[in-house]
């Protein structure tokens, strides 16, 4: 009898140390929920997506036929599971195509802060970094 249910025990036990390394993982990072940019930050953001992003991603980021989207489904399609550091570095070295990495490295945290805003991801009291080495260990996700 105890011979059988023995592996029935370790397997009830390894799942409970699979899940508490989940959660242990997940607390290394912050996460977008915690509202991970400023307000300010994203309104300033939201003019430098006017006057530098939105000519070719539209002004409601929804993109056209030669620009992806930036906001929505498949957004999140493209980005969920990667860092807001790849996202970064994406931007800053390689938008907008006509003059890749012409703003300031702060023109680009706070439209990364706008992007986050339209994608319906909470404010918070601290402005967002604008280094890829920080923003790195944060990860794209819905939730
Ligand atoms: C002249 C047109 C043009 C401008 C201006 C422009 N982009 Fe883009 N952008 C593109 C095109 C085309 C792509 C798709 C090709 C690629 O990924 O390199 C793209 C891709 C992207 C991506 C990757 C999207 C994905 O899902 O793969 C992001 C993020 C992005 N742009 C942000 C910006 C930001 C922020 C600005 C303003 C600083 C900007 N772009 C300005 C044309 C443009």
């Amino acid at each position: 009898m105890s011979s059988h249910s023995l592996p029935i025990k370790n397997l009830f036990f390894n799942s409970l140390v699979f899940v508490a390394l989940l959660q242990a993982n997940t607390g290394l990072g912050q996460s977008l929920g915690d509202g991970l940019y400023t307000e300010s930050q994203a309104s300033r953001g939201a003019e430098e997506y006017a006057a530098r992003c939105a000519s070719c991603h539209s002004t409601d980021l929804r993109g056209n036929s030669n620009s992806p989207s930036l906001i929505g489904l498949s957004f999140m399609f493209i980005w969920e599971g990667r860092s807001l550091g790849e996202l970064f570095t994406k931007m800053s070295t390689e938008m907008p195509t006509d003059q890749p990495g012409s703003l300031s490295q702060q023109s680009y945290a706070a439209i990364l802060a706008f992007i986050l805003q339209s994608n319906e991801f909470p404010a918070g009291d601290n402005e967002l970094a604008s280094s890829p080495d920080t923003l790195a260990s944060i990860q794209i996700a819905s939730e």
